[in-house]
């Protein structure tokens, strides 16, 4: 199948960008789909470490188009800080060549991001812990029609008015609550001047790609976040606010919905940053041990990620969700020395016991697990599934029974070649 949709299956950070630029290799389109800058997604090159945000994971293939989809937020002053940064890494960027960016993507004001933190402030302890970028509320304007698009940077009269038009409605409620107004002759100026940087990558990207795919392009879908942060099916309201599962693909990017493949990316063990229900945390040393071992802190915003157990009941979940073909499982060198568990099942307060991640009450869920033997092998330089350790097979194949989902990638070290195919 010539498109190719990789998703996250738990709460992100799985190792999208170490997969996507791998699979890049054979593709001729890399697409983001959702999410904004709050996405980090790295890549372990020759020359070092490589965190994109916006940028999608396929541009370091002098060979791949990469587009910024009509469902991703832009903030347009990040964008263009970002692209110098890749840049000066000596990685070219030539916009309109191999940067697209849709004229239909909602653009990202500082009020957002003001709005973002605000509104954390108000929330107290109830927190979502966001990257506080202002993803929220863009999306939030988007749905009441008041959000600019990237088209609207290149066109005088309309930014001038949508800005007023949002300044309008945003501003009855800012300086009542305590947020600056908005200053819409400011926020025109920058925008026209990020426009202007811009102008030669922001194309009609829906039809761009729909014209590839008619031609057999292949075309690979980039996903930010991942499924249990999706708005409608993660574990609302400690959600990011787009549709990270395979949903959010088609509408955000102007992609009918031919059939494609669906690879879903999951950790050796499951990680989350922010709040929220996490029914496998590891709460103690434990957890800490795992946290630097796999040098879990966010890509974004340098937070430490909590750790825990592999949850099957959630990547079950996540899978049928998000229709995966197979699984990615990452950082499987990372488990070295650490005793193997696998959650495969919840315990409700009421005594019951269920397999199915539940809209409600997951944070009084409790998990049931199971043991599996270790293994004390480094993994790093490990190139077939059978030269693994025999309980890091069983490990492997432990998860492929309890999910019911072929595991044919496996990734043990963050740089493109650390990878067993089976
Ligand atoms: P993403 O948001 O899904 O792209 O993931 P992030 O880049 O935020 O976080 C994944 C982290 O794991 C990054 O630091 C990667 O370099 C790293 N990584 C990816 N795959 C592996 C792996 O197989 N083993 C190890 N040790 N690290 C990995
Ligand atoms: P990648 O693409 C991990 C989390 C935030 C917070 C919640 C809402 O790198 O996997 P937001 O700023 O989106 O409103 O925050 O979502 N979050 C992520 N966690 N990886 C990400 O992206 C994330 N993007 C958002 O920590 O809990
Ligand atoms: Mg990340």
């Amino acid at each position: 199948m010539a498109t190719t949709c990789v998703v996250g299956i738990l709460w992100g950070d799985e190792g999208k960008g170490k997969v996507i630029d791998y699979l890049a290799a054979d593709t001729d389109f890399v697409v983001r789909f959702g999410g904004g800058h709050n996405a980090g997604h790295t890549l372990v090159l020759p020359s070092g470490k490589l965190v994109l945000h916006l940028i999608p994971s396929g541009i370091v293939h002098p060979h791949t188009v990469n587009v910024v989809g009509n469902g991703v937020v832009v903030d347009p002053v990040h964008l263009c800080s970002e692209i110098d940064k890749v840049r000066q890494r000596g990685i070219d960027i030539v916009l309109g060549k191999n940067l697209l960016l849709s004229e239909r993507a909602h653009v990202i004001l500082e009020a957002h991001r003001r709005q973002d933190q605000w509104a954390e402030g108000l929330r107290g302890s109830g927190k979502i812990g966001t990257t506080g970028r202002g993803i929220g509320p863009a999306y939030a304007d988007r749905c009441a029609r008041i959000g600019l698009r990237l088209g609207d940077l290149l066109r005088p009269e309309r930014l001038r008015a949508a800005m007023q038009g949002l300044a309008l409605q945003k501003n009855a409620w800012f300086a009542p609550s305590g947020l600056a107004p908005i200053d819409v002759e400011a926020a025109v100026r920058e925008l026209a001047a990020a426009g202007d940087r811009l102008r030669a990558g922001i194309v009609d990207a829906g039809a761009v790609l729909r014209a590839a795919q008619k031609a057999g392009k292949r075309i690979l879908l980039e996903g930010a976040q991942g499924c249990l942060l999706d708005v409608e099916h993660g574990t609302y309201p400690f959600v990011t606010s787009s549709h990270a599962s395979t949903g959010g693909a088609f509408s955000g990017t102007g992609l009918p919905p031919h059939g494609m493949r669906v690879v879903g990316i999951a950790k050796a063990y499951a990680t989350r940053v922010g709040e929220g229900p996490f029914p496998t945390e590891l709460k103690d040393e434990l957890g800490d041990k795992l946290r630097i071992a796999g040098n879990e802190f966010g890509s974004t915003t340098g937070r430490p990620r909590r750790c825990g157990w592999f949850d099957t009941v959630a990547v079950r979940y996540s899978a049928a969700l998000a229709g995966v073909d197979e699984l990615v499982l990452t950082n499987l060198d990372v488990l070295r020395g650490f005793p193997l568990r696998l959650c495969t099942g919840y315990l409700l307060p009421d005594g019951t016991r269920t397999a199915d991640l539940p809209a409600f009450d997951l944070d009084v869920a409790r998990p049931e697990l199971i043991d599996l033997p270790g293994f004390s092998e480094d993994l790093r330089a490990v190139r077939s599934f059978d030269a693994l350790p025999a309980n890091a097979q069983a490990y492997v194949q432990a998860i492929e029974q309890h999910t019911g989902v072929p595991i044919r990638t496996i990734s043990v070290g963050p740089e493109r070649h650390q990878v067993i195919l089976r």
